[in-house]
């Protein structure tokens, strides 16, 4: 089929520079949601009707098959699709989605194209207990005749309470008759793509109708109040589905997925969680209060606690994170490593069973199995303008507070000694040690305030 989605409104509600569809909702933007749920539909043919803000619009969406049209003026729903005529392939459908409508599910969708075929006029239509605002179904022994816009409606129409979506499956050589003989004459002075419906039973082309499984499905973002609402809904949803799928979510209500989120079983999540991008969370798997955890792999029965920040990192199975530990891209941790608190690692390998515990920095360093950082421990990996390695071989010991300055390496089961400054690779197998020297000063004495 051909999609055609509308975003060229100009969503002044939303009292921001930012045009209305690029606004985020879960992370991506609202035209983003359209988008994707309309790829589900493998459509040959997806038009972006774009206008207010349209260069910001363009420059974000690059992906090869999308198509855009301008529309400019903005002069009504109608006349929106009139700009995707020359895109639209007449042998196809054409189903009309609009880019400020993001949580629209695949199977509604298809539910409606289905209930359509070839031949027919679908409308997805919604029955609401406050209607104000909508465009109603007009029905006559039970025959959908046309739809009324709020604001032309009478009042016995405005009593309607079934109500236009907005999104509708069009015969596609139909539809461009239809589009060709809209006319202004309401009370907006705007083409309505809804007075299509009216043309459909003057020429005897059956129109039906499908319903959403929620509500929700159908609304619209006009306004921050609004983006905030389905915000909470769709975060709503995604935590029912984790939930039936076994993860415990200590309040579903505070917990957000910006992204995708894979759980594998007995994995608890406690609040104020956020999620973004691709996140795996294996079997058995704890998560902390207060995480942010971005495109990263955690382990097999991996246990983070609470106020971890986690990016693009891998954490192996059994590993202990945090609390308070910072996870930078470029992380890989094998199998039962500790990241003890204010500890800070990037672009490092950590193999099995090492630990770092306690105020440390770790950045482009390579670091073997059971290696026992010390607290305070800093890789001091920048001169200023290079970035440079520490390797760490296996079962080292790193006393408290050292400086490792990069590029160095420390042998296979060597000792610093704590407050060590290495600048040289430290030998396998022995203590290295770079401090001053203790003394102690006999006949001291502490200084006494002088009395004036
Ligand atoms: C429209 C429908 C109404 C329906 C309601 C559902 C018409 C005439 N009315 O009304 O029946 O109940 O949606 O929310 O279709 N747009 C453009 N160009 C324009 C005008 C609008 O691209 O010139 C886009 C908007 O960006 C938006 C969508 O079309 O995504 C709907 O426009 P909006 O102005 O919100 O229509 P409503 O008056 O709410
Ligand atoms: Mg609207």
């Amino acid at each position: 089929m051909n999609v055609v989605i509308l975003a060229a409104g100009m969503g002044k509600r939303m009292q921001s520079a930012l045009p209305k569809v690029l606004h985020p909702l879960a992370g991506k933007s609202l035209l983003t949601h359209v988008i994707d749920t309309a790829r589900t539909l493998s459509p040959t043919t997806l038009c972006v009707i774009y206008g207010h803000g349209g260069d910001a619009v363009l420059t974000q969406f690059t992906a090869a098959d999308l198509v855009f049209a301008k529309q400019e003026p903005q002069l009504g729903t109608g006349h929106a699709v009139m700009q995707a005529i020359p895109q639209l392939d007449d042998a196809v459908p054409t189903l009309v989605l609009y880019g400020d409508v993001p949580l629209t599910t695949s199977a509604s969708l298809q539910r409606l194209v289905a209930a359509a075929g070839s031949d027919k006029l679908g409308i997805l239509t919604v029955q609401l207990d406050d209607p104000t605002g909508y465009g109603r179904i007009v029905r006559e022994n039970g025959a959908i005749v046309r739809i009324v816009e709020q604001k032309d409606a009478t009042p016995t129409e405005r009593a309607i309470t079934e109500c236009n979506t907005g999104i509708m499956v069009a015969p596609t050589v139909l539809l461009k008759q239809w589009l060709a003989g809209l006319s202004n004459n309401n009370v907006q002075g705007e083409y309505y793509l809804t007075d299509i419906v009216a043309s459909a039973v003057a020429g005897a082309t059956e129109v039906v109708s499908a319903q959403p499984d929620a509500v929700w499905e159908t609304l619209g973002v006009n306004s921050k109040v609004q983006l905030a609402e389905l915000e909470r809904i769709h975060q709503r949803s995604v935590a029912d589905r984790l939930l039936e799928q076994g993860v415990t979510l200590l309040d579903p209500a505070r917990l957000d997925v910006r992204g995708t989120l894979t759980c594998g079983r007995d994995v608890t999540i406690d609040v104020n969680c956020i999620f973004e991008g691709s996140v795996t969370l294996e079997d058995g798997v704890t998560v902390g209060a207060n995480c942010v955890i971005k495109n990263a792999h955690i382990g097999l029965a991996a246990n983070i606690k609470p106020f971890c920040h986690i990016e693009q990192a891998t954490v192996g199975a059994a590993s202990q994170i945090g609390p308070y530990a910072r996870l930078r891209p470029g992380t890989t941790l094998g199998e039962e490593v500790h990241i003890g608190n204010f500890v800070e690692v990037k672009n490092s390998q950590i193999a099995a069973h090492s630990k770092a515990n306690h105020l440390t920095y770790l950045g482009d360093a390579t670091i073997g199995s059971r290696v026992n950082i010390g607290a305070g421990t800093i890789t001091c990996n920048y001169d200023g303008v290079n970035k440079s390695r520490t390797i760490i071989e296996d079962d080292v010991f790193i006393g408290s507070v050292s400086q490792l300055v990069a590029p160095v390496t420390v042998g296979k089961g060597a000792t610093l000694g704590a407050g060590t400054t290495l600048t040289k690779n430290a030998p396998a197998g022995k203590l290295t040690v770079a401090r001053s020297k203790q003394m102690t000063i006999d006949g001291w004495e502490r200084p006494v305030k002088i009395k004036k």
